[in-house]
């Protein structure tokens, strides 16, 4: 089943936040941002700006009725900057003007005096200044220090991966306005619902039942709409509290690129040690994570990255540290992988630096410690349905990587100035949010008298496809037709206290949800139809729209029995409350069982380089990836290629840069580059692995949303290797984006 969105979004129907009609007398929000990146502000003169026609209100910390405080995990962000700002770009005041023409020009007219003071960009830096947004955390495994000695082999080595941008094609923004009785109601583009109400609660100093968030979709989000859409949702909130009119907000991309989080930057040690027989016994790292100047998400991402460290390969001894390092940047944030990319990155580099030095391939020392069922990861969970091995072997044989290793080496010997290169890439990331208590969700589910169906959860649909994979849910339970269900708005009144739709985890959560209420409903509509029809409930089956008692077809139809069921008064509305069981996981000593379960797969990336232009094509991403039993091929396939393109995006082109003052200097699409057409892989290739699927994910179902974004890390290494066949002397760096810039300078060995 296609995307149900799929011919609304082509022809342009589809309402995001700047479709939505704005109400008569609307007011237009234009954020006035921190001009430094860091400092102490000493005078703020906004009386030109105020005098300026059109202007309704300039609102600042000191408008605030309730906490000036947004911070999520830890309360360390305001809303309005005080008497410091810490980022170039963080909010200080919010100027409300009848139109946005004028609330720009009014921007220009505000005077600030601030006492700047040096800015931190360097998460190293941070550290050594003692900088830090959390304490660091360590998961340890085996015994790493008496094992270095078992080692023949052991090799050290620096690992630098770079930011990246969301580019949502939707920018962040919001419309609030106010409803009777005090109570406001909020679109915002965001990821998370629960959080925006609970946080302009909080700002507003009222109770969430007066705040009603409604998220019709958005334009992508990439994690960066899980926690960073809340601060504007909260500006409008609070401008149409204080003026008691509706007012809105959308930021310019410009000035989205500058304000918000990206990816978090890593700069990382580690130390790896081998066996005669390229064993992995031992692997140390200590990674610095660049946080930016509040925590944001930066605790869970730190915990996802120490999850991931150790991608997919078992290793008896390890020892893995992350310092969240207080930065002048925009908090960093939520990113497709949540920290596990940069996690996965450090040790393929230690990996891909061993196989170096031991003029092996790569993929001897992978293949041999790849996670094998029943084997322990560092934080103490129990391997089962292990399919790394099984992806490894079945990428090697369907794609005869033997073969494709020949052809290389014979273009590379016959090819003076084009090389290529290839490159493997494993990939075991767990599905859950790692915080126990967020997996959690509830889904509302009303069956109207005339058979029609209307479905609430607490999934945002951004692009991912997770409505279509609720309709297909329903469809399937109640056996009826997809036409006669809608997706409705997610909406903190109809569905409370949601988790944010992130750890890809969307579907699986507000998919069960939802079969546990359609179940409930199908209980009652069962007993029904045995009334109907004078027997026991247990006989009753409901298939195609038609209840059979036993194998018999009888005449009730679904619309019938949904009619006779609503005049003998029983409830067709039902509420559906799902919990994932087994999890669970105690910081206090780093161990547990936080996964409901792995997906895993194996992407082999081969690359073509001009070695006189530095520039490259990415040929081949050919996958064998472990779906489990997709309930929606086209859907996840879809995820696949979008995730492979993101994340090669990441290792190789996309470069978030900043100035030495702490000020992004990339902050358009003519200084930022993104993959386009083409830049994409000539081949991309996913072959799905044929198991059953685990329990616990959707349908057996596996998550997919975040998973082959990791595929993407192959790119690097399969130009590293290329670069290497034309520049033998190159002494391998893992210091990402991979850009076509560092490449030349590679090849000839001009750094
Ligand atoms: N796909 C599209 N088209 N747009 C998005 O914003 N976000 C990704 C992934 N795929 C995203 C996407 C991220 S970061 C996550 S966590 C998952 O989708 C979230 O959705 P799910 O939990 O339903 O998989
Ligand atoms: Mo995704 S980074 O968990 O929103």
């Amino acid at each position: 089943m296609s995307n149900i969105d799929s011919i609304n979004h082509v022809t342009g129907k589809s309402v995001y936040l700047d479709d939505i009609p704005v109400q008569k007398g609307t007011l237009h929000a234009v954020v006035f941002g921190s001009p430094v990146a860091h400092g102490k502000i000493i005078d703020i003169n906004y009386s030109n700006a105020q005098a300026l026609p059109g202007i309704e209100r300039i609102i600042t910390c000191k408008d605030i009725p309730g906490e000036n405080q947004i911070g999520g995990i830890i309360s360390d962000e305001t809303l309005f900057a005080e008497d410091y700002v810490h980022f170039h770009g963080q909010p200080i005041a919010l100027i409300v003007a009848e139109d946005e023409q004028a609330a720009r020009k009014a921007l220009k007219l505000i005077d600030i005096n601030i006492e700047e003071k040096e800015a931190i960009t360097d998460p190293r830096m941070a550290k050594q200044k003692g900088l830090f947004l959390i304490p660091p955390r360590t998961f340890r495994m085996g015994n790493i220090s008496g094992s270095w000695k078992d080692c023949e082999y052991i090799f050290e080595g620096k690992v630098e991966s770079g930011g990246q941008e969301h580019l949502y094609l939707e920018t962040q923004g919001a419309y609030a306005y106010n409803g009777e009785n005090g109570s406001i109601k909020v679109h915002s583009s965001t990821q998370g619902p629960t959080i925006v109400q609970k946080t302009v609660a909080k700002v507003l100093g009222i109770p969430m039942n007066c705040i009603e968030v409604d998220v019709a979709r958005i334009g992508g989000g990439f994690g960066g709409k899980e926690d960073q859409a809340t601060a504007f949702a909260v500006m409008v909130s609070l401008a149409s509290y204080l003026l008691k009119k509706p007012v809105k907000l959308s930021l310019h991309r410009s000035d989205d690129m500058r304000m918000t989080g990206k990816r978090h930057p890593y700069s990382s040690d580690f130390r790896i040690g081998l066996s005669e027989e390229y064993k992995i016994l031992a692997f140390q790292t200590t990674m610095y994570q660049n946080g930016g100047a509040a925590a944001d998400l930066s605790p869970a991402i730190m915990e996802r990255t120490l999850f991931h460290s150790t991608n997919a390969y078992f290793i008896p001894n390890t020892e893995v540290t992350v310092y969240s390092c207080k930065t002048n940047l925009p908090p960093n944030t939520a990113f497709r992988g949540f920290g596990a990319p940069q996690g996965m990155f450090v040790i393929e580099s230690a990996i891909a630096m061993a196989a170096n030095e031991l003029h092996i391939p790569a993929r001897v020392i992978q293949k041999i410690n790849l996670l094998q069922e029943n084997n322990e990861f560092q934080y103490g969970q129990i391997a089962k349905e292990v399919n790394i091995g099984i992806c490894y072997q079945k990428v090697e044989e369907l794609y005869d990587v033997g073969k494709i290793e020949k052809e290389i080496k014979e273009f590379n010997k016959s090819n003076d100035l084009i090389k290529r290169g290839m490159a493997i890439m494993p990939v075991c990331f767990g599905v859950s949010f790692t915080n126990t208590r967020m997996n959690q969700a509830r889904a509302l589910v009303h069956i109207y008298q005339d058979g029609s169906v209307g479905i609430s959860t607490g999934a945002i649909e951004m692009g991912q496809g997770v409505n279509t994979k609720l309709i297909q849910i329903a469809s399937k339970i109640f056996s009826i037709n997809i036409n006669r269900i809608k997706l409705e708005s997610t909406n903190t009144s109809r569905v409370a206290n949601t988790s944010p739709t992130a750890a890809s985890s969307g579907a699986d959560l507000n998919g069960n949800a939802l079969i546990i209420a359609c179940n409930g409903l199908m209980e009652r509509l069962r007993a029904t139809a045995a009334d109907m029809l004078s027997c026991a409930p247990d006989e009753i089956k409901i298939q195609d729209e038609t209840v059979f008692r036993g194998r018999k077809k009888t005449h009730i139809l679904w619309e019938k029995l949904v009619e006779t069921a609503f005049f003998s008064r029983v409830s067709l509305s039902e509420n559906g409350h799902y919990a994932t069981p087994v999890i669970n996981f105690d910081k206090s000593v780093e161990k547990g069982h936080p996964f409901a379960y792995h997906v895993y797969g194996t992407a082999i990336i081969t690359v073509t380089l001009d070695c006189l232009r530095g520039t490259y094509e990415i040929d081949d991403v050919l996958i064998v990836h472990d779906f489990g039993n997709s309930m929606n091929p086209d859907i996840d396939k879809g995820q696949v290629e979008g995730g492979v393109v993101m994340g090669i995006g990441w290792m190789t082109m996309e470069e978030v840069l900043f100035d030495n003052y702490g000020k992004l200097i990339t902050n358009n699409l003519s200084t930022y580059k993104v993959p386009d057409i083409y830049s994409v892989p000539k081949v991309l290739e996913c072959h799905a692995l044929k198991t059953k699927g685990p329990k616990l994910a959707i349908l057996k179902s596996k998550a997919i949303g975040e998973p082959p974004f990791m595929y993407g890390i192959g790119a690097f290494f399969a130009i590293q290797n290329a670069i290497k066949a034309f520049n033998p002397k190159y002494k391998l760096e893992y210091n990402a984006p991979l850009t076509p810039e560092k490449v030349l300078m590679r090849l000839y060995n001009a750094y």
